[in-house]
């Protein structure tokens, strides 16, 4: 549809109904509007997947390595493959707005979001940022570069107001999202925090630049609860409030455009953007309504190259094989090799007899982190099911975990409940009314069921399951949700109490609320018969949980257990990483050290067996004391689902290890993310990440753009231009040698400084990268583009991008902090 069909369409609505599309319907649809054509336009969560509507686990999703993982892929290709996977997710599901990509900095390592944003560096985080939403897109699926602007910490973050001077936030937060929306992003989202003084759902940056002059056409909706006036945010540029169907605008809107407090004129202009959106992505059809049930990813490759043709518009569902493919690619490609001494790696198959692998994370990783980015993967493979996978009939593979993590209690899962009424593994759900009477019963598969299929007059949610302890000992039982909640076992109350909710987080409220326990002595075998409750009080959320834990061995015989392991492998995998108490939506991390005593298990392993490689699952830096000890570090990020395939072939050799660090990886963070009185200066400037290194004067623990292969590489000879043409692109030639005996690839990085300036710079800031490959012996040369921006900075003064005249370092090489060559390139005059 054209601008001017949009405007005869708001001009023939009446202004209820012009209001009544600017809330959700629900929770994660927009109302839809039958008269003029439009259906509901259905969003979901991002970025790893495409969750569906709401939180079900009979709704899996294919699962991409956390955005930290993709990033430190540096492969724009890949990225925008993957994004074409999730359109394709999308359509399946029914889904027109994907919640993703975060594109928020990793200002510091402490950011609870870390593991779902890109990057340290705005460069990196927009070029990979881009790839995806061009991915999402292809498929008419909007991407939503999220959430606008500098909420890159969790710490108050519905209240803080960042404080970032204009120059920082041109430069580094807000470049990303000029690039987003250069590259036709749909969808913005508004953050819940404020900038300078005004929270961003009102804020007038949605105006200027974002609306004004980068052009944005498309929807700023707003992150979910974060539009808390009807009048200020009414009046600025912020579209549509998310959830529904309640919320500060509606009635009040109507009337405060009634008062001539809002301007028809700004509800005119959010009807348009929202009806454009429902173009570009088919929603101006009534004949093609969203349908809640699903189609099913289909199990083979067909003929026409790996996709099942659905018919209509869109393109078919990636099958299985080919999507398991390309997310193990990802994996292999966001691995990032820090340490590799005696070529340790990879590990030769051929000799191998025995190998120990030992961790907390080793059986049980984590494949995502926590929070609204939360999915129900299609699959998942664990480090040791992988490399046993990958060594089966060739080497033993042994386990023991080592340490035992401080972590949750875990959900009954069909391992060890089955539905009481069915005799299914799984758990019965049930919804009462307020005299006990059942108004709907479901079999589920999980005993964590975070928003049960509502019917009018719920009044209670019931969890019933048949546990069967494979385990005789003191179980320890939990129920976790706001208000009432109880448990009983055969009858006898265990847990009866009034959980009050203290946090208005939606993360806490909906996903992680409180726990109570209860401990229960079983026999292995006798099964006991359990009954959770939670009352559906106003305000008190949807999510109700019921968990078990068997008993465990003790923490000394848990690590003389992999101790002894170790001592007779040829190798020793030590998998260690964080925990969803640690990296999670809603809430910072206090230091970065990792949790439990897994530092003194690698030591352990480590005077066990020397050949002791150490995987680390994390998303984002954890403090690695024993570095310097241990022959070999990969880290795998939050790898996704096919963490166990990707992980061996790397170790195996099968496949070169391709991540290089988006993200300085250090012991200790420089900057904090706590506010002061409401406030977080970034009083840091441009300086995060290596920038804040280099101020610092001392090297991190690895730098930014670090990482190995399984070859060596020599840098030869940069070529720069001498003269920049003014506002243009130039390339940078850097030939690299790859001296090892192995092909491979690097990832080749070119850096800008300006040593002799008027104005605050940091020491060096990324200007280019590019990827090459060679076989051994061969030279590459990489060309890099370097974009006209890399030159300039912004001058608050003349509010526009400007050059400074004269000579500016270009640097080649591997890392911020490996940077063997250089030349000058100049800019002969200030230009624009
Ligand atoms: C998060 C968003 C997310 C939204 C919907 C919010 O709490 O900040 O990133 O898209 O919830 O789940």
């Amino acid at each position: 549809m054209t601008d001017e069909q949009f405007d005869d369409v708001v001009r023939k609505m009446d202004l209820e109904q012009k209001v009544r599309l600017l809330t959700g319907a629900t929770a994660w649809r927009t109302h839809a509007l039958p008269d003029i054509g439009l259906r509901s336009i259905v969003t979901s969560d991002g970025p790893i997947g495409v969750r569906g509507q709401g939180w079900d686990e009979r709704s899996t999703s294919l699962t991409l390595p956390s955005p930290t993982g993709l990033a430190a892929s540096w492969d724009e290709d890949l990225v925008e493959r993957l994004g074409a996977l999730l359109g394709d997710e999308a359509r399946r599901k029914r889904v027109d707005v994907l919640l993703a990509p975060t594109i928020n900095l990793h200002r510091s390592p402490l950011g609870g979001r870390h593991f779902e944003c890109y990057s340290e560096d705005p460069l990196l985080t927009a070029r990979i940022g881009v790839a995806y939403i061009r991915g999402v897109q292809s498929r008419g699926v909007a991407a939503t570069a999220k959430h606008y602007v500098a909420n890159d910490s969790e710490t108050e973050r519905l209240t803080l107001d960042a404080r970032v001077d204009e120059r920082t936030l041109r430069e580094v937060y807000l470049a990303p999202f000029e690039a987003a929306v250069e590259a036709g992003v749909w969808v913005v989202m508004a953050a819940y925090n404020g900038v300078n003084g005004a929270t961003m759902s009102e804020n007038p940056l949605l105006a200027e630049p974002l609306k004004g002059e980068w052009g944005f056409d498309g929807l700023v909706i707003s992150d979910w609860g974060a539009v808390r006036s009807t009048v200020a945010s009414g009046r600025a540029a912020q579209d549509l409030a998310m959830p529904g169907p309640d919320g500060p605008w509606g009635d009040a809107l109507v009337a405060a455009v009634r008062a001539g407090e809002v301007p028809e004129e700004a509800v005119d202009e959010k009807v348009r953007r929202l009806l454009r959106l429902a173009s570009r992505v088919g929603a101006l059809s009534p004949d093609d309504p969203p349908s809640l049930a699903e189609l099913p990813v289909s199990q083979a490759p067909d003929a026409q190259g790996g996709y099942s043709a659905l018919g209509g518009p869109h393109p078919g569902t990636p099958t299985d094989a080919v999507s398991r493919a390309l997310l193990r690619e990802a994996v292999v490609a966001g691995t990032v090799l820090l340490r590799n001494e005696r070529s340790v790696l990879p590990l030769d198959a051929g000799r191998l007899r025995r190998v120990a692998v030992i961790g907390p994370s080793a059986a049980a990783p984590r494949v995502q982190g926590g929070g609204s980015a939360g999915v129900y993967p299609v699959s998942s493979l664990s480090p040791l099911d992988g490399i046993r996978d990958a060594l089966a009939g060739r080497a033993e593979v042994t386990h023991a975990a080592g340490v035992h993590l401080p972590s949750r209690p875990t959900p009954l899962d069909l391992g060890n409940a089955r539905n009481p009424l069915t005799g299914e593994p799984g758990v019965l759900v049930r919804l009462l009314d307020a005299g006990g009477a059942e108004l709907h019963a479901e079999h589920r598969l999980t005993g964590r069921i975070l928003e049960p299929a509502l019917v009018d007059s719920s009044a209670t949610v019931e969890i019933r399951a048949t546990l069967c302890p494979q385990a005789g000992g003191v179980w320890n039982l939990a129920v976790s949700g706001w208000g009432h909640v109880f448990l009983a076992a055969d009858g006898t109350t265990l847990i009866d109490e009034e959980v009050e909710r203290d946090t208005d987080d939606p993360a806490t409220v909906h996903l992680t609320p409180p726990w109570r326990h209860a401990s229960l002595d079983l026999t292995a075998g006798r099964e006991v018969e359990l009954v959770a409750r939670r009352r559906l009080d106003p305000d008190t959320g949807l999510a109700s949980v019921l968990a078990a834990d068997p008993p465990r061995r003790g923490d000394a015989e848990e690590l003389a257990a992999a101790i002894e392991l170790a001592k007779e492998a040829d190798v020793a995998v030590v998998v260690v990483g964080t925990t969803e108490e640690v990296e999670s939506e809603g809430y910072d991390r206090e230091d970065l050290a990792l949790p439990g005593e897994q530092d003194a298990l690698v030591r352990a392993v480590l005077a066990a067996n020397p050949d002791t490689v150490v995987v680390v699952n994390a998303g984002g830096p954890v403090a690695m004391p024993w570095r310097e000890e241990v022959p070999a570090v990969l880290l795998s990020w939050f790898p996704g689902q096919e963490y166990g395939d990707g992980l061996a072939r790397v170790l195996l050799g099968d496949a070169e290890p391709g991540g290089r660090l988006p993200t300085t990886w250090a012991d200790r963070a420089l900057i904090g993310t706590t506010p002061v009185e409401g406030v977080l200066e970034y009083a840091e400037g441009p300086d995060i990440g290596y920038r804040a290194w280099l101020r610092e004067q001392a090297p991190p623990a690895y730098w930014f753009g670090h990482g190995l292969g399984y070859t060596t590489w020599e840098y030869e000879s940069v070529v720069a231009p001498e003269l920049a043409e003014p506002g243009r692109p130039f390339p940078v030639r850097v030939r690299v040698r790859n001296t090892g005996e192995r092909a491979g690839g690097e990832v080749v990085q070119v850096y800008l400084a300006r040593p002799e300036t008027g104005v605050r710079r940091p020491a060096l800031w990324l200007a280019g990268f590019a990827r090459v490959e060679a076989g051994p012996g061969q030279t590459v040369e990489a060309e890099v583009e370097i974009a006209a921006r890399a030159l300039q900075h912004w001058s608050p003064n003349d509010r526009a991008w400007t050059a400074e005249a004269g000579s500016f370092t270009v640097l080649a090489g591997r890392s911020a902090g490996d940077l063997p060559l250089s030349t000058t390139t100049a800019t002969g005059e200030t230009s624009r």
